[in-house]
């Protein structure tokens, strides 16, 4: 049975495009899997913990040294990962803030790359663990940054990239919108939802 994990990060509510973008694909991925399942995440609403001295100490702790503080900490931690291990497809709505992700899904990214868990280091250097999933970034720019004069303050795609290559996550789509015109706008959306049903179609 395919399991998908939808996680939305736009703290513009019903006026997002990503959480539009998301929410169609998610929509698209049912009616094509009728018998999946989906887990769904706002990390606006439950915002993900920041990295803490507990989490740090008690990443890297054997279990009998663990607090409970260290011991919560990890958990917490824990709980977010294995959301991601159960999903074959992960729908990650993230608009662009300050040229990056928004913090709120930062957070989450920190959560969820532990070493040893998620990422190993061997003697070749790291290895991702979460190999074989898909993921799908719905993304929204307010600039177009296929417009080579804006491309080099893009860090929020090769990031995303960088960071789930980095824990094995190297299948990875991007459904773009960009642009503040209703026009804009509305060609943006037309064009992902072509791009959601060859996306899906590809599947
Ligand atoms: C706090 C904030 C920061 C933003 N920073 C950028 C930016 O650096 N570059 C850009 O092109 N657009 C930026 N924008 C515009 C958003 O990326 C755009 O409105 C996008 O549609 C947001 O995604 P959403 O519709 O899912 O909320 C920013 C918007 C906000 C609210």
């Amino acid at each position: 049975m395919p399991h998908l994990l939808h996680i939305d990060s736009s703290s513009r509510g019903a006026d997002s495009l990503t959480r539009q973008i998301s929410a169609r694909y998610v929509a698209a991925w049912r009616r094509q899997n009728p018998e999946g399942t989906v887990t769904y995440r706002d990390v606006t609403v439950n915002v993900p913990n920041f990295v803490s001295a507990d989490w740090v100490t008690g990443v890297f702790a054997p279990a009998e040294h663990h607090t409970l503080q260290t011991k919560a900490a990890v958990d917490a931690s824990s709980a977010l990962i294995s959301e991601v291990e159960a999903a074959d497809v992960l729908v990650l709505g993230v608009p662009m803030y300050n040229f990056n992700v928004p913090a709120t899904f930062k957070a989450w990214i920190d959560q969820i790359c532990m070493a040893g868990r998620t990422f190993t280091y061997g003697e070749d250097g790291p290895r991702g663990v979460l190999a074989g999933k898909k993921a799908v970034i719905a993304r929204a720019s307010g600039s177009d940054f296929s417009n080579p004069a804006f491309a080099p303050m893009d860090f929020h795609a090769p990031y995303l990239r960088g960071v789930l290559g980095f824990i094995g996550i190297t299948d990875i789509e991007f459904i773009s919108v960009s642009g503040m015109t209703p026009e804009q706008v509305n060609a943006g959306l037309a064009d992902a939802d072509q791009a959601i049903a060859a996306s899906l179609k590809a599947l």
